[in-house]
């Protein structure tokens, strides 16, 4: 449901209490959902928050959003990139859920009274509204993806170092079902040699 004008004037008027204690909301938003919730830890890279990336990308997201409140249409390619971040790890619609309760949670406990119970109800759409925007788009990723949206394991078939900082690594799905993989991207290349179709992944070493 779009947000009212007055939830819309609420968020706008709290970006500098964001901007100010974004960081603080999102270290803690990430805390304690993984510590409720041990199987998200399998998707989260640990290093993202040991080094505070993750926190601080969701606090310039949330922050970014809470600004262009009145236009969505200018958050443009930010969407595409989260989108596209959440669809390479099978990011499901009822997964925003939790999310969203323990981002709400997080504030509260970083802002205190100065959360409002008017204010409350007015992140609580304002998430809702940005979800939406998410999971519509991470389902055209789906969709694009020819219906393949779950985890499916592969071997590494072969390795090759290409030099002291690139290794090649090989992957061939271990199921032998021939079901078709995604079309590869920029980073990814078809070997024509393999048996299956398979993908060479370049990760620097
Ligand atoms: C409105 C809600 C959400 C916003 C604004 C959001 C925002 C972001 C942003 C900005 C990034 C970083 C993108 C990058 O580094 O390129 C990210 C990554 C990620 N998001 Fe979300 N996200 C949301 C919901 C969710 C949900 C529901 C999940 C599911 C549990 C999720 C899981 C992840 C994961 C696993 C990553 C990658 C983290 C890593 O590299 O360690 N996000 N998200």
């Amino acid at each position: 449901m779009p947000l009212t004008q007055q939830q819309a004037k609420l968020i706008k008027d709290s970006v500098p209490a964001l901007k100010a204690h974004g960081n603080e909301v999102t270290k803690i938003f990430y805390s304690n959902l993984l510590a409720d919730n041990p199987s998200l830890k399998e998707i989260f890279n640990t290093s993202n928050q040991f080094n505070q990336h993750q926190p601080r990308a969701l606090a310039a997201a949330v922050y970014a959003y809470a600004c262009r409140i009145d236009d969505l249409s200018t958050l443009g390619s930010a969407v595409e990139l989260i989108a596209n971040k959440h669809a390479s790890l099978y990011i499901q619609p009822e997964q925003y859920d939790v999310v969203g309760k323990y981002l709400l949670a997080a504030m509260k406990e970083v802002l205190g009274d100065a959360l409002t119970p008017d204010l409350l109800e007015a992140w609580r759409a304002a998430y809702g509204q940005l979800a939406d925007i998410l999971i519509k788009k991470e389902d055209g990723l789906y969709k694009h993806a020819h219906g393949w949206t779950d985890w499916r394991d592969f071997r590494i078939k072969k390795k090759v170092m290409e030099s002291e900082e690139i290794t090649s690594f090989y992957l061939e799905p271990v199921d032998e079902s021939f079901k078709p993989l995604p079309p590869f991207l920029p980073g990814q290349v078809c070997d024509p040699h393999c048996r299956q179709e398979s993908w060479i992944v370049f990760i620097d070493s």
